[in-house]
Parts: structure tokens; sequence; C-alpha cells
């Protein structure tokens, strides 16, 4: 689940954090956070349901990104320490850098392997890095130990099918696809909804299954509505089959050539 605007009014506290609880339930047990989401208000939302959430329970996988301003040694730190308490863990399963600044990537590296070794961090990883700057991580002393790259990725944005996906699939790098329901714009897009009618889902859960189809990524659509959550969860249990994606495939094609990375 992605966060981006919890926290911050768009519904009641009460409800968004049902959500998460809701998803939680459902299986869908990764979260994503970041410092930036509402300057710490989707971190203090979901640390508030993560008080709710029975301790006996598996507990959520958490993620969280420090921006890139705060990437020098000192700043990475003091940022991780600040969402760690408003998420009131002791650890952060997966920290990333939510996109490339001007701090040496080294740096920022030997920060990330400096919490993982107090094991302040179990994972880190990157965001909206295409394949020029993981090859350059890749350069960079322990910048290998890096599990994941969460990029944009959805059936209308799917640049990364042509060089980066198989390049993280090759270097053994986890994709996470922000926006995977287009940031909203998928939501009621007929072709998803008519492929969703075969299964009994959504076309929510289409658009997420579809991201999901290889096993190598993992969609984080975000919503401050139990109801909402509850259709995006049936995409765990969908399987597409050779025609969806076929019919997929007409409506929007894959790449044929290099594209430059999609951010928002
Ligand atoms: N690393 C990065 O740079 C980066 C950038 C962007 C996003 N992200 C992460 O990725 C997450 C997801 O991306 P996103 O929030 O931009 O867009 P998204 O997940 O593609 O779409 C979210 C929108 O879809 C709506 N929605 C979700 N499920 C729905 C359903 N079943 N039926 C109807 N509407 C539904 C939500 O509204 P409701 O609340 O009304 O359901 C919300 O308006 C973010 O929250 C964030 O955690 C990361």
């Amino acid at each position: 689940m992605g966060s981006w605007h919890l926290g911050q009014g768009r519904r009641s506290w009460e409800d968004e954090k049902s959500a998460l609880l809701t998803g939680l339930q459902q299986g869908m047990t990764v979260i994503d956070t970041a410092e930036m989401y509402g300057d710490g208000l989707s971190e203090e939302l979901i640390g508030d349901a993560l008080r709710d959430w029975p301790s006996l329970q598996p507990q959520p996988f958490l993620v969280s990104k420090v921006l890139p301003m705060n990437a020098s040694r000192k700043g990475v730190l003091r940022a991780f320490e600040q969402s760690r308490q408003r998420l009131g863990v002791d650890c952060i399963d997966l920290y990333l850098l939510h996109w490339r600044g001007h701090t040496p990537l080294a740096e920022t590296v030997a920060a990330f392997e400096e919490l993982k070794a107090q094991g302040k961090i179990r994972h880190w990883g990157v965001s909206n890095f295409d394949t020029d700057d993981m090859q350059e991580l890749w350069q960079v002393p322990q910048g290998r130990n890096c599990v994941v790259n969460q990029v944009l990725y959805n059936i209308s944005s799917r640049g990364i099918e042509y060089e980066l996906l198989p390049w993280c699939a090759e270097h053994g790098v986890a994709v996470m696809a922000y926006c995977p329901l287009g940031h909203g714009e998928l939501i009621g897009e007929p072709l998803l909804q008519e492929i969703g009618d075969r299964h009994g889902v959504s076309g929510t859960a289409v658009a997420l299954a579809w991201a999901m189809r290889s096993g190598q990524v993992l969609a984080i659509p975000e919503s401050g509505s139990a109801k909402h959550v509850q259709d995006n969860a049936s995409a765990l249990r969908l399987k597409l089959t050779q025609q969806d994606l076929a019919d997929i495939d007409a409506a929007w094609p894959a790449p044929r050539y290099k594209q430059p990375l999609d951010i928002l």
C-alpha cells in the first residue's frame, strides 16, 4: 500500500487508518511511505495504525525514504531517526533514497550500510533510478547491496520493460511499481473494467495484477478508502489469462525502444 496523500485531510484520519488496517487484514503486508509525504504526517498515520494492529499478528513490512537533500551521512542518520520515531518502530524494513540529488552515491550508500550494521534497517534501495544510475550504483562500494528500485510503472507507462526491468531482474533488484493506477487516471478505464468483469473483480485489481504478473514487481497502490483497498486486495488472488494480457498489449503496447524513465 502506498501512502503519499494519507494523513493530510483528504479523508478523516480514522477512515484512512481503517483503510490501512483493512489492507493488512487482506494480506497487503507492505506499506510504503516517505519523510516527504505530508512532511511526516503519512508516517505518523501509519505509526498510529500500527498501534492498533495486534502484536501477535505478522507485522507489516515498512518502507520509507530519505529526501535527496538529506542524503549526506549526517542527513540520512537524522532523517532516519525522525522517520523511525514517527512510525513508532525500532527498525524500518527497507529504506530508500527517494531520488538522486547532489550527494555522492558512495556517501549515501555508506550511511545506509551503517544503519544496516546497527540493525536499524533491514535493507536499503533506491527510487527513480534509470539504468545508467543503476550501473553507476553498481560501481560504488557496497552499491550492489541495493535490493529495490522503486519506479513509476503501470499499464499506460511501460517504458521500463525495454531495459530497466530486465537489468533489475538480471542483477537481483526487485522493482516496486509506484502509481500502479496511473495516479488515479486508470480508474474506470473501460477495458480494465471489462477484463475485471470476466473475473468478478474491479478494474483496479486487473491493473495491479498486471503490474505484478512477472513475480519480480510489487505494486503499491494508494487508497484512503477501506472499500477501495478491498477491491485492490483481490489483485493478490487474480491470475490474468493469456487473452487478458493480449487485450492489454493491444491497447497499451510494450515499448520497442529505450524510453527515459517516467517520474512523478
Ligand atoms: N518513489 C516515488 O517517487 C513515488 C512517487 C509517487 C508515488 N509513490 C508511492 O506510490 C504510491 C502509489 O502512487 P500514487 O498514490 O501516485 O497513485 P496510484 O496508487 O496509482 O493511485 C492512487 C489513486 O487511486 C485511487 N484509488 C485507489 N484504489 C482505488 C479503487 N479501488 N477504486 C477507485 N479509486 C482508487 C485513490 O483514491 P482513493 O483514496 O479515493 O481510493 C488515489 O486517488 C504512493 O502513495 C507512494 O507511496 C512513490
